[in-house]
């Protein structure tokens, strides 16, 4: 066979041929600033409690919260999503304790930023860590409320401003609560307080470790009437372009990995960040497959952290943010 080899003139292996190169070539990496740490925060004192499903994640007493806080601060990390696990004396149908000053919760965002100022909060609102239903919104005749709802979400979200969050991240799902939180915070004089809204939060099994950290499960029926149906991309545009109007500052894709396509089609449709959470089933899988032995798990979770970056995520929520800091702090 002959073959005409000084034809081929396009040749991109050239610019793999050295770590060098391929450095400098390279499109996407990933940095300690990129990522928010989810957290989360109990009642108590002197505790860190396991979570079967979520190796090396704990529930903290606020005491044991900060210390973990500081060592992550160090490792370079600035940025947490705290989530408060409550037992069932904390929950009731109204979730009335999501907005009560002395809840775990809002005391644990002043403590934090009372010894870490320049630390960022992302508060998470929605009622479902507080509710005796295990729902984001009021559960009433096997139906949940919106308009209802988006009250009780006014409340909190003025309350952890109050307490001290930089930004609310409504992760509910419900019809206008952008709208309603920036005209709630605005009229309390937090125009400051910014928003990251989980525009595109599918009803997703990815998010069964969460809820065992949280003791969150819905009591009955399931989140498909407010959550989006993992079908569905063209239904994250109108949901983004709804959240934009309404004020968000940032728009959120959840989960990460299966919707990459959803990232992807946001970026391109929108010019807020975009930020990317890389929920708790994701993680679970991971360290799974790692403890096998299956598979090589720090190499996996560096490249499906950069999967997210490369589809067009600037911001992840990961409960990999720690190990991630440990690695690029040691570069
Ligand atoms: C609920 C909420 C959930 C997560 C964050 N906020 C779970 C749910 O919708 O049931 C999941 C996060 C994760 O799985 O890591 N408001």
């Amino acid at each position: 066979m002959s073959f005409d080899f000084q034809s081929m003139r396009s040749r991109p292996r050239r610019n793999r041929q050295s770590a060098v190169i391929r450095a400098m070539v390279e499109e996407t990496s990933l940095s300690i600033s990129d990522f928010m740490f989810p957290v989360f925060v109990m009642e108590g004192t002197n505790k860190k409690e396991p979570i079967a499903s979520m190796p090396n994640i704990f529930r903290y007493s606020l005491d044991r919260l900060l210390e973990e806080i500081e060592e992550c601060y160090k490792l370079g990390i600035r940025a947490f999503a705290p989530f408060p696990s409550l037992t069932d004396e904390y929950k009731d149908a109204m979730a009335t304790s999501s907005h009560n000053p002395e809840n775990i919760y809002l005391k644990a965002i002043t403590a934090i930023k009372e010894k870490f100022p320049d630390v960022f909060i992302m508060t998470d609102i929605a009622m479902d860590p507080y509710s005796s239903d295990g729902h984001d919104g009021i559960y009433k005749d096997g139906k949940i409320l919106n308009d209802e709802t988006l009250e009780v979400l006014g409340k909190m979200a003025v309350a952890q401003a109050r307490a001290g969050a930089d930004y609310v991240g409504p992760s509910d799902m419900m019809d206008g609560r952008v709208a309603y939180l920036r005209h709630a915070l605005d009229k309390e004089g937090f125009q400051d307080v910014g928003i990251i809204a989980y525009t595109a939060k599918y009803a997703s099994a990815f998010y069964g470790p969460f809820r065992d950290a949280l003791d969150s499960e819905p009591r009955f029926g399931d989140k498909k009437t407010y959550q989006m149906n993992p079908a569905n991309v063209r239904e994250a545009l109108l949901e983004a372009k709804l959240d934009i109007e309404e004020g968000a500052d940032m728009i959120m894709v959840k989960p990460a990995l299966s919707y990459l396509d959803v990232i992807s089609k946001l970026n391109q449709n929108s010019n807020i960040p975009i930020v990317a959470y890389n929920v708790s089933g994701e993680y679970a899988i991971v360290k799974a497959g790692a403890e096998k032995g299956w598979i090589d798990g720090e190499k996996i979770m560096l490249e499906t952290l950069l999967s997210i970056k490369r589809a067009g995520a600037k911001i992840i929520l990961s409960y990999f943010a720690k190990e991630v800091a440990q690695i690029l702090s040691k570069k």
